[in-house]
């Protein structure tokens, strides 16, 4: 069982809360070497702050993958096109800054894979080479944004369904990984085997039952029977609205920290604030969830 930070026995899992919106810090294991006790605990605390934090991990690409998989089936990610060695592991290299296109290269607000019916559970960062600052990932609470909606808005939004597209966002971001022409043409591409997505505004987490506010900042266009400025409007203000700062946690990266987060509960966004090397290893959850279900 975990304990309290106030009490700490050897093997045992700690858990520390980062902020009262979510994330949490564990220390106390080994992820290389990690019971069946130990990996509930993880598995529980996953669910219940959203966004888990570890740090010193000494793990070879296998063990990483490993840790994965005790979660789910590893699945591809479409947008790291780096494999590692071992299957299911991709390298992420960062968008350092370059002195006059910060803000062009952050990638910003998003969830993973929502353009998909099956959006993935989850994903895991290992830091393997990462700067002395800067590069950190923000978390922002699906349950959150939900929980403070007026009563009124969250009966209006209740039946409402989101187009979720690959497309739009990627062309408009302006990011390295998409606004390259060799990234349009892989968009483009992408498009043909991700048409447009609906997903229901409102759902339930499928494992903690909590209702989440379900949208992000880059792949939501658009709200199913709304007129197109009106859907835009309520967007604009859902959007802005779900990563205000009570919301989120803010998490850094040392090497050999494991960054792991439940993608139905949280938006994220990397902070492309650094200059020089960024290394992670990642690797990305399936899942058979389709919101709403
Ligand atoms: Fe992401």
């Amino acid at each position: 069982m975990s304990v309290s930070v106030t009490s700490l026995p050897a093997g045992e899992v700690v858990v520390r809360p980062l902020t009262g919106a979510l994330g949490c810090e564990i220390s106390g294991v080994d992820l290389a070497h990690l019971s069946d006790a130990a990996f509930a605990d993880i598995y529980q605390a996953f669910l219940n702050y959203s966004a888990v934090m570890f740090h010193d991990q000494e793990l070879t690409q296998e063990q990483f993958a490993a840790f994965g998989r005790r979660f789910a089936r590893l699945e591809d990610e479409p947008f790291l096109p780096h494999r590692a060695d071992v299957p299911g592991v991709f390298y992420l290299r960062g968008a350092p800054r370059d002195g006059k296109s910060l803000s062009t290269q952050n990638l910003g607000w998003h969830a993973d894979h929502t353009y998909q019916k099956n959006p993935s559970m989850g994903a895991m960062l290992y830091a393997r080479d990462v700067p002395e600052a800067g590069g950190d990932t923000l978390f922002a609470s699906n349950y959150l944004s939900y929980e403070a909606l007026s009563p009124a808005m969250q009966v209006f939004l209740e039946d409402k369904i989101a187009i979720h597209d690959v497309l739009q966002y990627g062309l408009k971001s302006g990011h390295y990984s998409t606004a390259t022409p060799k990234a349009i043409e892989v968009l483009l591409k992408m498009r043909q085997g991700f048409p447009q997505m609906p997903h229901p505004l409102v759902c339930k987490h499928p494992e903690t039952g909590r209702k989440m506010l379900y949208l992000n900042q880059a792949w939501t266009v658009a709200i199913q029977g709304l007129a197109p400025d009106e859907s835009q409007a309520i967007l604009d203000m859902l959007k802005r609205h779900s990563v205000k700062d009570i919301f989120c946690c803010r998490f850094r990266y040392r090497n050999n920290s494991l960054m792991l987060w439940d993608n139905r509960a949280v938006q994220h966004s990397p902070n492309s604030d650094y200059t020089g090397q960024r290394l992670m290893w990642r690797v990305a959850l399936h899942s058979d969830w389709v919101p709403g279900t």
